[in-house]
């Protein structure tokens, strides 16, 4: 792109101020700048001179799961399901490694982080400690797709190479990076990282399966033979991966999808529950429901909108082909963001200074045909390390390890 049209570009959505020190970059700089206006996704931005902020939800009607009680009974063949799909190399997984964890505040990314104590134990070590156990059990490698972003690609690849992919089988591991959205401020102004970087942040988790697909692993999950693919965040360290007793469930119950939940902890607990929206599977965050949705019971007293999701999906990758080319709605949310201010220095906000553009993962779910909702056990399965004190923490979540048994 030519200065001239960026310039326009730019002036046109009222961000002329991108340019300012274009006199001052050098020629490399200069290049790179009119690369990124011209890449920059300019529409995003007419989502803020909305009145409402979130996406309207359609007709809501509670969504029961398959119980623990349930799981129980069918364990045996739940588990043999499953193990068959894993041996056959049916079954991929997918870990979400491309976002900047702004609430705990670290400089590299999440699944850097040590939660040991006695010795140093990373939040990827564990992950693939977990997902070994399932290699132990079945005797098969489960692929293992790991997006990252453009911010935090280099290091954390990096960081698997040093360590030796934690033992993983490299062969199975496979990187790949998602897209980048601009950030604003409040005023709808979008941020410069310094005189000749637009700030751009990673576009939320809901772009994994596109990222994908543009990155070639399409191709590598046909060949492999994968079917059914496991998506998960970084920040679980009990989460359990390619668990075949959910493959097999969800196999069993012939649904495209699948979602592990826990039953809420008390009916205002912060979090997505899942669903049916317009006869279809969705979550509804804890923000959406009404006071009579959050105090709905069923005959035995128990709450209908029940089960809040803790980001552990299983897609069929053909249902997934079906939505590849399908827009989800966009979330703009509220993050600190550090940027360039007008005297040319880079601040680093405490709190929230602006907008990020993302899409959802948990939005995908809205359109597959089904989901099965799997009941797992919270203090089995749920320690995510969100926040750097408190609710969701390095420390709630050691509380968690301790019980489970985890050295660290
Ligand atoms: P979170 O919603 O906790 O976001 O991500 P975050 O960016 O990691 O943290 P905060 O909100 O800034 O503190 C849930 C999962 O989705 C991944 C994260 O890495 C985490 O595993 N994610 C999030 C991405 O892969 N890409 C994104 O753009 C955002």
């Amino acid at each position: 792109m030519r200065f001239e049209e960026a310039k326009q570009k730019c002036e046109k959505a009222g961000q002329g101020h991108l340019l300012a020190y274009f006199d001052e970059l050098t020629g490399e700089e200069q290049v790179n700048l009119l690369d990124q206006i011209e890449k920059l996704d300019i529409t995003l931005l007419d989502l803020l001179k909305k009145d409402s902020k979130e996406v309207e939800k359609g007709i809501l009607e509670p969504l029961g799961a398959v119980t623990l009680e349930e799981i129980q009974q069918e364990k045996e063949e739940y588990l043999q399901l499953g193990t068959k799909a894993i041996q056959a190399g049916k079954v991929g997984a997918v870990l979400l490694a491309g976002g900047q964890g702004t609430r705990l505040g670290l400089d590299k990314p999440k699944g850097m982080l040590n939660v040991g104590v006695n010795k140093e134990l990373y939040l990827f070590e564990q992950l693939i400690h977990n997902l070994m156990q399932v290699v132990d059990q079945t005797g098969a490698w489960v692929p293992l797709f790991v997006m990252t972003s453009e911010k935090n690609n280099e290091d954390t690849v990096q960081f698997f190479k040093e360590k030796r992919f934690f033992g993983y089988n490299e062969e199975y591991v496979f990187f790949f990076v998602q897209q980048m959205a601009p950030s604003v401020n409040y005023e709808g102004k979008i941020y410069m990282e310094d005189k000749g970087r637009i700030s751009t942040s990673p576009n939320g988790n809901g772009g994994w399966f596109i990222s994908m697909a543009n990155a070639g692993l399409l191709k590598k999950v046909k060949e492999l033979g994968v079917e059914w693919l496991n998506v998960f965040s970084v920040d679980n360290v009990l989460q359990k991966i390619a668990d075949p007793i959910f493959v097999g469930a969800v196999l069993k119950h012939q649904c495209v999808s699948g979602s592990k939940v826990v039953a809420k902890a008390d009916p205002y607990e912060k979090v997505g529950v899942l669903c049916l929206e317009d006869g279809k599977p969705s979550i509804v965050e804890y923000y959406e429901m009404t006071e009579e949705m959050i105090h709905l019971r069923d005959k035995q007293g128990k709450l209908l909108y029940n089960y809040g999701v803790i980001l552990n999906y299983l897609f069929s990758v053909e249902a997934l082909e079906k939505i590849v080319n399908e827009n989800l709605p966009t979330h703009i949310v509220e993050k600190k963001i550090p940027y360039m201010d007008e005297t040319g220095n880079v601040v680093k906000p405490e709190k929230p200074n602006g907008y990020k553009f993302e899409t959802l993962v948990l939005d995908m779910i809205h359109r597959m045909d089904n989901c099965l909702s799997f009941e797992v056990e919270r203090e089995k399965e749920f320690a995510p390390i969100k926040n750097a004190t408190g609710v969701d923490s390095l420390e709630s979540a050691r509380v968690l390890m301790k019980k489970n048994g985890i050295e660290f």
